[in-house]
């Protein structure tokens, strides 16, 4: 039961598939991957279940135009963009920093899509970019149009509410089998609130941070609270465990173990991940299985929660092109590109200076 109502655009149930052979090369648990990275809608993510309740909320308004934004390689935007088009409204997305010269990967996407972007020219806070974002809107108002301003990463009551009915598809497909541990990046903590709350005492939630927002646990907490009591469930919602040991240097860059991870489930099972939220995600798997954490008899879902849109993009192509990926390499090649454009530019000045002499001569 819900008190929101939903517009269909996800492509619903996502499959549950078997993990064997990443399992085999961990050491046991039973792995199981929940495929949300295959939802539909501009390449699909955990954001198209969230922006079923949040466009519906938008038409039951009367909107023209959502509004949203984050950072460059944002899954949400790039997704709230195709949602837009596919309802046949505007959509204006604020993207953290500058405007790069050539666009890729999620960027590219929502210039494909037609979304009218507006760079911040700095970089802002979380909390920086959600008043950019209410400030667009504003002005969008004051200029006539009925905008639906929706947070970074859609993380609302609606977002959560969305992640409660997943938890009951995953639940239906599970039908008696056991699963002890979910696991699933945390970037606004709205994915993990509504898994939560929906699956209350069947599967404790991992949340991976990523690193997108500093207070994850109270935030986490209280919205699970409240998506459990909006879809009136009979359990309360468990535990919030977070694990922030997986950030690497930070939001967006890449990581060591999220490398490793990304390669690993790639070659072993053919599934993708990308380097900001599923690479770190399944790090954090990988290292709560080898720490102990997880035991080899027990049962692990990996949400895998799309974003492999982001390996397109161009600073994580260089890395994962190389054939020695990691981050360290990619320092090196950029300290080798570097030397070789000042060489050339060398180059350039010293025959210009040349020319001139033996045109003065
Ligand atoms: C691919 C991907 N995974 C996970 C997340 C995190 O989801 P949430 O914001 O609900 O924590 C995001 C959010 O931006 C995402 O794009």
């Amino acid at each position: 039961m819900t008190a929101f109502e939903r517009v269909a655009l996800a492509a619903l149930p996502t499959p549950l598939e078997p993990m064997d052979r990443l399992a085999e090369w961990l050491g046991g648990p039973r792995l199981l991957v929940k495929r949300d990275d295959q939802t539909g809608l501009a390449l699909g993510g955990n954001k198209a279940r969230k922006l079923e309740y949040l466009c519906a909320e938008a038409l039951a308004g009367g909107c023209d135009v959502l509004v949203t934004g984050g950072g460059r390689q944002s899954n949400h935007a790039r997704m709230t963009a195709a949602a837009a088009n596919r309802l046949g409204l505007d959509c204006h997305l604020v993207i953290d920093g500058f405007e790069p010269v050539t666009m890729t990967g999620n960027l590219l996407l929502d210039k494909v899509l037609g979304a009218t972007l507006h760079f911040t020219r700095t970089v802002s806070s979380y909390y920086e970019l959600e008043a950019i974002i209410e400030e667009t809107g504003a002005r969008l108002a004051a200029e006539g149009r009925r905008p639906f301003t929706i947070p970074v990463g859609g993380a609302t009551l609606e977002g959560a509410v969305a992640y409660v009915h997943a938890a009951d598809e995953f639940l239906g497909q599970l039908g008696d089998e056991r699963v002890d541990w979910v696991v699933v990046a945390d970037g606004s903590g709205g994915t993990h609130a509504g898994l939560l709350a929906g699956l209350g005492s069947r599967a404790a939630v991992i949340g991976i941070d990523v690193g997108t927002r500093p207070d994850l646990e109270t935030f986490i907490a209280r919205l699970a609270a409240e998506a459990s009591a909006t879809t009136v469930r009979s359990e309360s919602p468990g535990e919030v465990i977070v694990d922030h040991d997986r950030i690497g240097d930070g939001y967006a860059r890449i990581s060591k173990t999220g490398l490793e991870a990304i390669h690993e489930t790639a070659r072993l099972e053919g599934i993708v991940l990308d380097p900001v939220y599923t690479g770190k995600a399944m790090a954090g798997l990988f290292g709560w299985v080898r720490e102990g954490r997880i035991a080899p008899s027990d049962t692990a879902v990996f949400w895998h929660t799309g974003g492999a849109v982001a390996l397109f993009a161009k600073d994580y192509a260089e890395v994962l092109s190389a054939d020695d990926a990691t981050p360290d390499a990619l320092a090196r090649r950029r300290a080798r590109l570097r030397v070789s454009r000042w060489s050339k530019l060398r180059l350039r000045g010293s025959s210009w200076l040349r020319q001139r002499r033996s045109r003065s001569r």
